[in-house]
């Protein structure tokens, strides 16, 4: 018994040993510069781990890779922080995002997905964003690396006076200007359809895609397909408000079929449509919806 004891003290001796040096040569002695000049002393990455193996490793996975132990069966998977690629930040998609961006999708989380808020202070999102950086040295280190620009919403030019002038032209823009429900759905019959169709080009549509109220599934850079929202039942992962979705559609979500519409669309067709999306995001869950997919049945 005494000798089992002793063997069982020995062993989870040189366990915690093993465990103590295989800590120490992962931690990090040096300080570290990344894109945009962000400087991260060593104390920030150190901290910065400990935070991330305590609470996002379960999903996000020990060598960041989005493959943790709780990622299996989520059907919108975890990122992937080796690709150093993100769809949520307030740059045009496809540029690196500012530590703001991240502070945000930690405050607030991505709704309808298992990536929730968090109560961090902003030490600790500071170092758990800086920890993140180091899965993708080729993307984040070094002091030449550049952020994007922050995409700011200046005025809106409708604002809740012109609410409803901002929502009939952005139903235009989203079926016929800009083709948004090719990939999310349409929400017009028929006849409205062709009666937009009629006043934008100047002709009618007299055929129509027979998928047109389906949302398509769309292929992504993250090896998984993505589901475009259908806004009236689905979640708009990080955005509530007009000024948000504002924001959103300039910048495209990364690595996603969803493209940045910044200089594609004039700035205040991306305003009126930001009020229809959002028009259409206030019908979920309420009688409305179903009033509206009764009133466009052809
Ligand atoms: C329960 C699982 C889970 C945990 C725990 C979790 N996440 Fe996530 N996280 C996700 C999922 C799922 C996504 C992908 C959402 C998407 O693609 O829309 C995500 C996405 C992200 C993104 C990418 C945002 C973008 O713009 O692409 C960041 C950054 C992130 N998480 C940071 C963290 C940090 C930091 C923690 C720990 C404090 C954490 N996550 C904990 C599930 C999780
Ligand atoms: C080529 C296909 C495609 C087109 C065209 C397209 N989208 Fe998307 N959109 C997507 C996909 C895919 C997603 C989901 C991305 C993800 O979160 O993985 C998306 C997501 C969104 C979101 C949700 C963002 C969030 O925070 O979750 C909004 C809002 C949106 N699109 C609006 C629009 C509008 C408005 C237009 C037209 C001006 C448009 N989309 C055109 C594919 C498209």
């Amino acid at each position: 018994m005494r000798n089992t004891m002793k063997g069982l003290k020995l062993t989870l001796t040189v366990f915690s040993l093993l465990a103590l040096v295989s800590c120490s040569e992962t931690h990090f002695k040096e300080d570290k510069i990344f894109a945009g000049g962000v400087y991260a002393p060593a104390k920030s990455l150190n901290d910065g781990k400990s935070l991330y193996t305590e609470y996002c490793m379960p999903c996000h996975g020990v060598n960041g890779d989005g493959k943790g132990v709780a990622a299996k069966g989520l059907t919108v998977p975890p990122r992937n922080f080796k690709l150093g690629q993100f769809k949520f930040g307030r740059v045009v998609s496809g540029e690196l995002p500012h530590d703001e961006d991240f502070y945000e999708i930690l405050k607030k989380g991505l709704h309808g997905t298992a990536m929730l808020p968090w109560d961090l202070s902003q030490q600790q999102m500071h170092d758990v964003v800086q920890y993140i950086k180091t899965f993708a040295p080729e993307k984040w280190e070094g002091a030449d690396k550049k952020l994007g620009d922050v995409i700011v919403a200046g005025k809106d030019p409708y604002g809740e006076a012109h609410k409803e002038s901002a929502i009939q032209r952005g139903k235009e823009v989203f079926h016929v200007v800009a083709q948004c429900w090719t990939c999310h759905r349409a929400y017009v019959s028929h006849a409205e359809f062709s009666q937009i169709a009629q006043k934008i080009n100047g002709a009618p549509v007299t055929e129509f895609d027979p998928d047109m109220y389906h949302v398509k599934l769309q292929p992504s850079d993250y090896g998984v397909a993505t589901m475009p929202p259908d806004f009236t039942y689905d979640s708009v992962r990080s955005a509530t408000t007009v000024e948000e979705l504002y924001v959103r559609l300039n910048s495209g979500v990364g690595g996603t079929a969803m493209a940045s519409w910044k200089g594609v669309l004039q700035d205040d067709e991306i305003w009126a449509v930001a009020h229809y999306v959002k028009s259409l995001m206030d019908m979920k869950r309420t009688p409305a919806r179903a009033k509206l997919l009764e009133s466009i049945k052809n």
